[in-house]
């Protein structure tokens, strides 16, 4: 009888035998991800969120802009001429979780920051018909009028800081006054503005 026979007709056998292939091919395909330096590399010149765009970010995925806007441009032409160069790992490290997306009602939001002025950004939340009138997104006009305490804001950094986020003491003690005072659409725009600036620097 050929060895592989005797495998065949026992079950149990069989089983274990399926199983050590299926981890080998998986712990060939996983392993090396832990030791590759460069998917967890924050690329030259990416920073940390500071203290307001950290807020901003949080009422980003509150507000579900997500639903819209992904935050990841595909390296094709196509991409590339619109939005700019595209997304590499190593812009994302200090993004938990981050904001890639599939779904495009609207633009990419990868690379806006600095593509528009902070007023454009806060006239555009209000109302988007009134800088683009065929906008069909809808307006955030209460980001306008609510007001940031700042409360949790070093907690959140403190989280962050946790999962390798290397903000210092400093930045986290100062963090509520930074906060506290200012509205929603302040932190919003802010955010937005700090999309995607590392590589559009280099550029
Ligand atoms: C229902 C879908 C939808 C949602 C939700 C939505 N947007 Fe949009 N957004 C669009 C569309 C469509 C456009 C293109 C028309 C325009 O510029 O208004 C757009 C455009 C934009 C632009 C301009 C991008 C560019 O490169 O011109 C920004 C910035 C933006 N949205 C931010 C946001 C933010 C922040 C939120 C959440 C508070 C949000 N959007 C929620 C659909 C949406």
């Amino acid at each position: 009888m050929a060895t592989h026979e005797v495998i065949e007709k026992n079950t149990g056998l069989l089983v274990v035998f399926i199983l050590l292939v299926v981890s080998i091919g998986g712990l060939v395909e996983i392993v090396p991800l832990f030791f590759l330096d460069k998917t967890t590399k924050p690329v030259e010149g990416l920073r940390p969120y500071s203290a307001l765009e950290l807020e901003g970010r949080d009422i980003y995925i509150r507000e579900g802009c997500y639903v819209c806007h992904s935050q990841m441009i595909r390296p094709f032409r196509a991409e590339t001429e619109r939005y700019g160069h595209y997304s590499v790992a190593g812009e994302f490290v200090y993004d938990h979780p981050f904001q890639w997306g599939s779904k495009r009602t609207g633009p990419d939001l990868a690379r806006v920051g600095g593509r528009y002025s902070d007023e454009w950004h806060r006239v555009h939340l209000i109302n988007p018909r009134d800088v683009v009138p065929e906008s069909n997104m809808p307006a955030f006009p209460w980001l306008a009028e609510r007001v940031l305490d700042g409360k949790l804001t070093a907690r959140k950094m403190r989280v962050l800081r946790s999962l390798g986020v290397p903000y210092t003491d400093e930045q986290i003690a100062k963090a509520r006054e930074e906060v506290a005072g200012k509205t929603e659409l302040d932190a919003l725009v802010a955010y937005l503005q700090s999309l995607g600036r590392a590589i559009q620097s280099r550029r």
